[in-house]
């Protein structure tokens, strides 16, 4: 997929399919994360793929949405620095895409419970994506990635950007 369909077409979704994601995608995605630029390239992050049922139990119940992780056929927990977290998100969400296979970040509802469940030290944890194949059959390919920029729900650049 072209980089820039990939970019305009992905949206946040939170309904999975059941069908399982191949594990060469699972490996690609943590990839693309491990490849993503970083402060001072510390690579001072961690993966987390959490698949004990009873963890990714009582992680979801830590989450403000719980229904995105327990619904997902994947659930990556992030840990590190906020600004390095978002790339690595962003690059392994847009990988998963490329792969037909949508995602949503979950903020955290209670650090502690959450850092608990994956025994972590509170503060660690910085996100928690949830991934699956669309449950609505989303299809990149249905639109130009202009066609998506436009239909996107966001602000015009006239209001966003200032030249100086
Ligand atoms: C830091 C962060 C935390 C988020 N937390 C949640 C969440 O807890 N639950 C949820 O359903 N979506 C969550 N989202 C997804 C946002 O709601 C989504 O990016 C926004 O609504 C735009 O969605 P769209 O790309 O589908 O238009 C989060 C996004 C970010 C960047």
């Amino acid at each position: 997929m072209d980089a820039f369909l990939a970019i305009a077409s992905k949206r946040d979704e939170r309904r999975y399919a059941e069908r399982p994601i191949p594990p060469e995608v699972v490996e690609r995605v943590l990839d693309a994360g491990r490849l993503c630029g970083n402060s001072q390239n510390k690579q001072a992050w961690r993966f987390l793929v959490v698949e004990d049922a009873e963890r990714r139990e009582r992680l979801a119940g830590a989450l403000y949405s719980p229904a995105n992780v327990r619904g997902a056929a994947l659930a990556i927990a992030i840990t590190g620095r906020a600004f390095d977290a978002g790339r690595c998100s962003q690059n392994m969400m847009l990988a998963a895409w490329n792969e037909g296979v949508t995602s949503c970040p979950n903020g955290i509802r209670d650090a502690a419970a959450a850092a608990e469940a994956l025994g972590l030290e509170e503060g660690e944890l910085a996100i928690v994506l949830s991934l699956g194949f669309p449950a609505s059959g989303r299809d990149a390919a249905r639109r130009t990635a202009e066609g998506w920029s436009e239909r996107a729900d966001r602000k015009p650049l006239s209001e966003l950007v200032t030249r100086l």
